[in-house]
C-alpha cells in the first residue's frame, strides 16, 4: 500500500473557468463552447423551464426541513425507501459531511480522481492513501483482491463510479462483495455520473438491495439534469448510518427552489434516456474520429467525458491556447496527481458541438 499522502487542504481548481485560462494564455476574451464541465449538453429539462416562473414563490419561503422534493426524486427514480436518502446542497455537501460525521481516521482514494474526496478527508483529520491508476492499464480500477488488501489497512475506501476524470467503472457486484467482506470498514461510492452510463444497472448501488450499514453512495442531480447552479444531490445509505450524518448536517442545506425542482425531475425520465442515448452514440463516434490523430491519445471511457493526452506533453498550453482561439475550452488535467504530463479532459456535448471540438483538435494537432 502506498504511504499516506500529506495533503494540504487547500482549494482546488474545477472546470468551467475559461476566462482565467484566456487571461493566462493571452487569448482575447471570447465566447467559447465549454467542454470542461461534464453536464448534460441538452440543458435544463423542458418541464423545469416551464415551471420556472412559478418557482419564484419558492424563493420566498423557508425550505422544507426534510427536503421532501429531493427525497421524492430518489424514491420514484430508484425505488429507495425515504429514510435511506439524505439530501444535501449538491453531492459536494455530503462528500465533506461524511468523513467528519463518521470520524474516519484514514481512507484510501483512487488517483487520479475527484480531488475533493482527499480535501474532505484531510479536513476531517483522516490520513489519505492514494491508489495509483496507471495509463498503461487505461486507468482501470484495481481488482477486488487489491482493493480488499487496501481496505484491510484503512477505515474507508472512496470510489468514484464512473471515475472522474478517467471514465472507468467498477461493477456493483464487486463493490458489494468488497463491503460485505469488510463489515467494519466503509465504502464511499460516488455515482455523480452513473446515469450517463449505457448500462447503469451493472455499476449502480442505488437500489434497495444494496443498502448496507457500511456503504454510502453519493449522488448528484447536477450532471444528469444540467443544474450545477441549483446545488442538489443526496447520499444514499442505511438509515442508521445516515442518522450519524444527520447529526452533523447543517439545517436547510437544500434551498426551496432546488427542492421543488427535484420533485419535477422525478417526471423527467425521458430527458435522462435521451442524453444516455446521445452519450452512447457520441462516445463511439468521437473515439472513431480521433483514432488516427497521432498526437492525441484517447483513453476508453464509459462516461459522458473522455480523458486524453496530448503527446507533446509539456506543451499542453499550446493545445489549450489553440483550442481557445477556435472557441473551444477543455479541462486542463495537469493538477491531478499522475496527470501532470499533457492530460486534458473533455465532455461529450451535442453532435454538432462535438464536430467542432474534433475539427479544432485535429487542426491544432496538425499545426
Ligand atoms: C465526481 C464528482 N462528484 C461530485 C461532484 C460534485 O457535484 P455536485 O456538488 O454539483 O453534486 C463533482 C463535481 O464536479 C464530481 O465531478
Amino acid at each position: 500500500v502506498v504511504e499516506p499522502t500529506l495533503t494540504l487542504p487547500t482549494g482546488h481548481k474545477h472546470g468551467g473557468n475559461p476566462w482565467d485560462d484566456m487571461q493566462r494564455l493571452g487569448v482575447s476574451p471570447r465566447d467559447v463552447l465549454d467542454f470542461s464541465v461534464n453536464v448534460n449538453p441538452l440543458g435544463l429539462p423542458r418541464r423545469v423551464q416551464e415551471a420556472w416562473p412559478d418557482l419564484i414563490r419558492a424563493a420566498m419561503q423557508y425550505p422544507d426541513s426534510n427536503s421532501a422534493g429531493v427525497i421524492s426524486y430518489y424514491t420514484r427514480r430508484f425505488d429507495l425507501p425515504p429514510d435511506a436518502v439524505l439530501p444535501g446542497n449538491g453531492s459536494i455537501d455530503l462528500i465533506y459531511l461524511a468523513p467528519r460525521a463518521l470520524g474516519l481516521t484514514s481512507a484510501a482514494v483512487l488517483s487520479p480522481s475527484f480531488h475533493d474526496y482527499e480535501r474532505a478527508l484531510a479536513l476531517a483529520g483522516a490520513a489519505v492513501t492514494r491508489i495509483p491508476l496507471l495509463a498503461k492499464n487505461s486507468f482501470s480500477l484495481p481488482d477486488t483482491d487489491r482493493l480488499s488488501e487496501i481496505l484491510d489497512q484503512t477505515d474507508a475506501l472512496v470510489i468514484s463510479n464512473p471515475n472522474n476524470p478517467t471514465g472507468t467503472t467498477a461493477r456493483a457486484a464487486s463493490l458489494l462483495s468488497l463491503a460485505d467482506a469488510h463489515p467494519g470498514k466503509y465504502l464511499l461510492v460516488d455515482e455523480a455520473f452513473v446515469q450517463f452510463l449505457d448500462l447503469p444497472g451493472r455499476a449502480t448501488l442505488l437500489t434497495p438491495d444494496a443498502i448496507r450499514p457500511n456503504i454510502l453512495v453519493y449522488h448528484s442531480l447536477t450532471k444528469i439534469f444540467a443544474v450545477p447552479g441549483l446545488r442538489v444531490g443526496s447520499v444514499v445509505g442505511h438509515p442508521e448510518t445516515l442518522e450519524r450524518l444527520r447529526y452533523h448536517a447543517v439545517p436547510w442545506s437544500v434551498n426551496r427552489v432546488a427542492d421543488e425542482v427535484a420533485s419535477i425531475l422525478g417526471d423527467c425520465g425521458d430527458d435522462e434516456k435521451k442524453v444516455r442515448e446521445l452519450v452512447a452514440a457520441e462516445q463511439v463516434r468521437i473515439a472513431y474520429q480521433l483514432a488516427d490523430c497521432r498526437k492525441i491519445d484517447l483513453f476508453p471511457s464509459s462516461a459522458n467525458f473522455f480523458l486524453a493526452r496530448w503527446q507533446r506533453q509539456h506543451a499542453l498550453d499550446l493545445l489549450i491556447k489553440g483550442l481557445l482561439e477556435e472557441g473551444i475550452y477543455v479541462r486542463d488535467c495537469r493538477n491531478f496527481p499522475g496527470l501532470e504530463s499533457g492530460y486534458f479532459r473533455f465532455c461529450i456535448r451535442r453532435p454538432h458541438e462535438n464536430d467542432r471540438l474534433i475539427a479544432a483538435l485535429r487542426s491544432v494537432a496538425h499545426e
